[in-house]
């Protein structure tokens, strides 16, 4: 085994004139991940399979460019919120917080998306690349002011990346705010193991260990019901391919046009408004061709699956290659959509000098 190291170089400029970082990190452990300062993106990220042989099985891009669309969020840090906030309002005390409601699924009624016009994702972080031990990483950190996109309070954050010698990519969130504000934090990376060129991910395999998930109005907002997967094509619970019955006629899937919806890890907690005490597994992705998978683990309650459904995705990524339909797969922890506006689910609001904190792992292996 390897020591880790890391090495840092230029990644350009970004739309909003700021200058960008790569951050190079090798894990002891063989996992390479390429980040950028500007907003935690994840440009590569090379997992070995059974013979070590290592391959990139994420969706990135050479330059900041590739990120200039916004949407989908590919590889981002998303916050303040990640996730919908139905007509981006919400209500602490008698205060009405308005904030821009730019996302219109059709049929919807427009609703807050991960953060508003521009999210935390578009932002260059601070970042201190570290070496500890066996492991290797590097920590952002971003200030957010009072009303910035319409929420209340500044927010102080920090997001550790680190990669294990175990090969263990962990997230760590950390955000403080001065007032009272929702906070829901996730990582958008799209994986495809077969590398991006290889198109679509209807062929991996999906676990997701919940025993239910929420329904969506037109609008993809969570209408309160928990329920069950039984006889859904959400019921993942035994790992199913994800094209198996991303087309069926189903109504929810029809609203998704395929899988972007919210799995709940453990309804108990979630109905008493708790969320997990400890790290539980949330999902495990592999592909069948080449064996490499990574199996997601977390302290939020929920995990939304997204296979890049929205649009054509007509882009270009790294190495020339062009992205289609379903090129992807995100495995978002978090709290539920529009928990804001659902006061007897977990609460995401987090009051004056309190502590937001968050964990994910991704694992990466093969088979
Ligand atoms: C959402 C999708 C959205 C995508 C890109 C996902 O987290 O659930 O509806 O299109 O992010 O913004």
């Amino acid at each position: 085994m390897k020591k880790p190291s890391f090495e840092i170089s230029d990644f350009g400029m970004t739309k909003y004139g700021q200058k960008a970082r790569k951050f190079t990190l090798r894990g002891k452990g063989g996992v390479v991940l390429e980040v950028s300062d500007y907003g935690g993106k994840v440009i590569r990220l090379f997992t070995p399979d059974k013979n070590g042989k290592l391959k990139d099985v994420v969706v990135g891009f050479d330059d900041p460019s590739g990120w200039d669309g916004g949407d989908p969020y590919w590889g981002c840090i998303i916050g303040r919120y990640g996730n919908r906030i139905a007509h981006g309002k919400f209500k602490i005390g008698s205060k009405t917080y308005r904030l821009p409601a730019l996302n219109n699924a059709p049929g919807g009624i427009g609703c807050n998306l991960h953060g508003g016009a521009r999210g935390w994702d578009a932002y260059v972080w601070g970042a201190e690349p570290f070496i500890e031990g066996d492991n290797v990483g590097v920590v952002f950190t971003h200030f957010s002011p009072d009303g910035d996109e319409g929420f209340p309070g500044k927010v102080e954050v920090k997001v550790v990346y680190t990669l294990t010698a175990d090969n263990v990519w962990r997230v760590e969130y950390e955000a403080c705010p001065d007032k009272t504000t929702p906070i829901n934090m996730t990582q958008h990376v799209y994986f495809n193991f077969k590398g991006e060129a290889g198109g679509t991910i209807e062929d991996h395999i999906l676990k997701i260990p919940a025993k239910t998930y929420l329904p969506t109005d037109s609008g993809q907002i969570p209408t309160g019901e928990i329920r069950s997967v039984v006889g859904t094509p959400f019921d993942f619970r035994r790992g199913m391919r994800i094209g198996e019955k991303i087309n069926a006629a189903d109504r929810d899937l029809e609203i998704g046009k395929g899988y972007d919806h919210c799995w709940v890890l453990d309804k108990g907690e979630m109905a008493r408004g708790k969320r997990p005490r400890a790290l539980i597994h949330a999902a495990t992705l592999s592909c069948p061709l080449n064996g490499r998978y990574v199996e997601v683990s977390t302290s939020e309650p929920c995990i939304q699956v997204y296979t890049a459904n929205w649009a054509s995705y007509d882009q270009t990524a790294k190495g020339g290659e062009h992205l289609s339909f379903r090129c992807g797969c995100a495995l978002e922890t978090q709290h539920a959509p529009d928990s804001p506006n659902k006061p007897k689910w977990p609460t995401t609001f987090v009051k004056a000098g309190e502590k937001y904190r968050s964990v994910t792992e991704f694992r990466f292996g093969a088979c």
